[in-house]
């Protein structure tokens, strides 16, 4: 079980934004982490997967554990080697390189058996990217891209995986391939932690789903009690579950990254 307790991170050391996030990752589950922009989601993967620093941030409180082992704090190699993988938001693959070259990047952790196994089942589980696997990664679709931020992720063999919003910017066709694909990766043993704003698509596989809004988990509650409930519906189904909604959610999450950046 991956477990985070009572979570606080600053910003800058001033800026707090997450107040308090308790979540578990059952071993085997899928989990999905829903909220609007600027909820907390993203820090909350980087808080678990070490890359808080990168970002001048830090957690004030708390504690992330594997298996009752504590992670608060470690370094990336070690939680990828303590088995998390992530595949971070906004698909950073290397776009001069090819596809096989990036699937070895996902590799630097293991092994050159382990390398060329782990290439065969991403081209088993990606046909698409068999076929294009001397390609520059730059020209893929925005689909393939994060089917190859996945398959990169799974390079390392994780038992946990971290998606940070693998629906976003891909056509519905691809985002229904994209849910089959996590839901088969998930069969095949590993566990996921599923952030989302495409609330439909996450509540359709997910066993259990957390609300953040501003920094503290509203909700907790099982994916399908979450489906039933009306304020979801109203606030995270009806606007998101619906493709006018979730382009709406494209431009304002550009917009507002450009703001930032
Ligand atoms: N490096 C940073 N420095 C300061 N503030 C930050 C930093 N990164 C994020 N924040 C702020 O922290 C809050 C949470 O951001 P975060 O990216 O975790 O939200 P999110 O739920 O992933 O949002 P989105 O859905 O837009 O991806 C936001 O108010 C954001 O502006
Ligand atoms: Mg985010």
């Amino acid at each position: 079980m991956l477990s985070v307790e009572n979570l606080e991170v600053v910003y800058e050391d001033v800026i707090l934004v997450l107040k308090g996030v308790s979540l578990q990752v059952p071993e085997g589950s899928i989990v999905a982490l829903l909220g609007p922009n600027g909820a907390g989601k993203t820090t909350v993967l980087r808080a678990i997967t070490g890359l808080l620093g990168v970002h001048r941030g830090r957690i004030s409180k708390g504690s992330v554990t594997l298996d009752g082992r504590d992670l608060t704090n470690a370094e990336p190699p070690q939680i990828v080697r303590a088995g998390i993988g992530q595949v971070m938001e906004g698909r950073r693959i290397f776009r001069e390189f090819t596809v096989e070259e990036n699937l070895r990047v996902g590799g630097h952790t293991v092994g050159r058996a382990e390398i060329a196994a782990g290439l065969e089942r991403a081209y088993d589980l990606f046909p698409v990217l068999a076929d294009r696997r001397k390609q520059v990664a730059g020209y893929l679709s925005g689909g393939e891209q994060q089917m190859l931020a996945i398959g990169r992720a799974m390079m390392s063999t994780p038992r946990y995986l971290l998606l940070d919003e693998p629906s976003l910017g891909v056509a519905p066709k691809i985002v229904a391939q994209l849910r089959d694909l996590i839901v088969e990766i998930n069969q095949a043993g590993t566990s996921v932690l599923l952030v989302e704003q495409n609330a439909s698509m996450a509540l359709s596989i997910a066993t259990h789903g957390y609300v953040l809004e501003t920094g503290r988990v509203v909700m907790d509650k099982p994916a399908e009690a979450l489906r039933e409930d009306e304020d979801v519906k109203e606030f995270y189904l009806g606007l998101h579950g619906s493709e006018r909604g979730s382009l709406r959610d494209v431009k304002q999450y550009r917009r507002r990254k450009r703001w930032l950046s």
